[in-house]
């Protein structure tokens, strides 16, 4: 316990401290507010499978399936809050000299405890893709009526999420490599760093000579090399860095 105060305390000191402070968050984050993980022991690739569901082949073979389950999904995020870790990093941003969220998550959560400067890198679950003329619309109809389709040119919609296959945004992939090379601290909280793209940004920040952090239930693929690992819940332990 005093061995983990005491890493609790350097964190504080060195996210105070810090020129700019970028933070990247997984499933873990969210799983406080009762949003199941991905690779967890209810994760929801232990339940489905990703190539039927979260694939382009998939929702060219089956639309209607792959909709069901972006429906279902919807259906119990709508249900779900942000807790005390989305809150305290929505509350870091505003006192941060230079902060950046980056998230892999797509459940919307942090944007509604308040964040902001945010790249959410695998898309947002709230959000509708037209198949046909690519336009990007806020959807947050529950339950949305299947098949849906484009207001504008009546193509097929898609979720805006990035699939298993499918290139991140690149925008939003250059602004999350420039924010974790010109970080001084980097946290890293709730995710198993087993996805690329986003798993090659912790070798960056330290590269380029950040300070990591991370925050985990768990150790993860991060911990043998980043300089402090905080064990415990999000929910809990974020709120204790500010
Ligand atoms: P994972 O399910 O792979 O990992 C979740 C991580 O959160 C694990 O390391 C857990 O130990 C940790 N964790 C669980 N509960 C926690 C808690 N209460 N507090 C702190 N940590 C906790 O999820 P991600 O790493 O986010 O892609 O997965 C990355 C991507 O894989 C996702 O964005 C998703 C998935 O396929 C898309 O949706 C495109």
């Amino acid at each position: 316990m005093i061995f983990f105060n005491h890493q609790v305390q350097e964190a504080r000191s060195r996210i105070a401290s810090a020129r700019a402070v970028t933070v990247l968050t997984g499933a873990g984050i969210s799983a406080d507010s009762g949003v199941p993980t991905f690779r967890g022991a209810d994760g929801f690739w232990r339940n489905f499978r990703a190539e039927e569901l979260a694939t382009p082949e998939a929702f060219e073979r089956n639309p209607r399936l792959v909709w069901e389950w972006y429906n279902w999904r919807r259906e119990t995020l709508a249900t779900k809050k942000p807790n005390d870790a989305h809150y305290a990093l929505a509350r870091l941003e505003g006192r941060a000299q230079d902060f950046h969220l980056i998230t892999q998550n797509v459940d919307g959560l942090h944007r509604l405890a308040g964040s902001r400067r945010m790249s959410e890198l695998h898309g947002d679950i709230w959000k509708v893709r037209c198949t046909n003329c690519h336009h990007i619309a806020d959807n947050r109809d529950v339950p949305l009526a299947l098949l849906p389709h484009c207001h504008t040119c009546g193509g097929l919609l898609r979720p805006h999420i990035v699939w298993f296959g499918e290139s991140l945004d690149e925008q939003v992939l250059a602004n999350s490599f420039q924010a974790v090379e010109s970080c001084d601290v980097m946290v890293i909280v709730g995710t198993s760093g087993l996805v690329y793209p986003a798993a090659m940004l912790m070798p960056s920040a330290k590269d380029h000579g950040a300070f990591v952090i991370e925050v985990n239930l768990d150790s993860t693929a991060y911990s043998p090399d980043v300089a402090l690992s905080l064990h415990g819940r999000a929910k809990d332990i974020v709120p204790l860095l500010l």
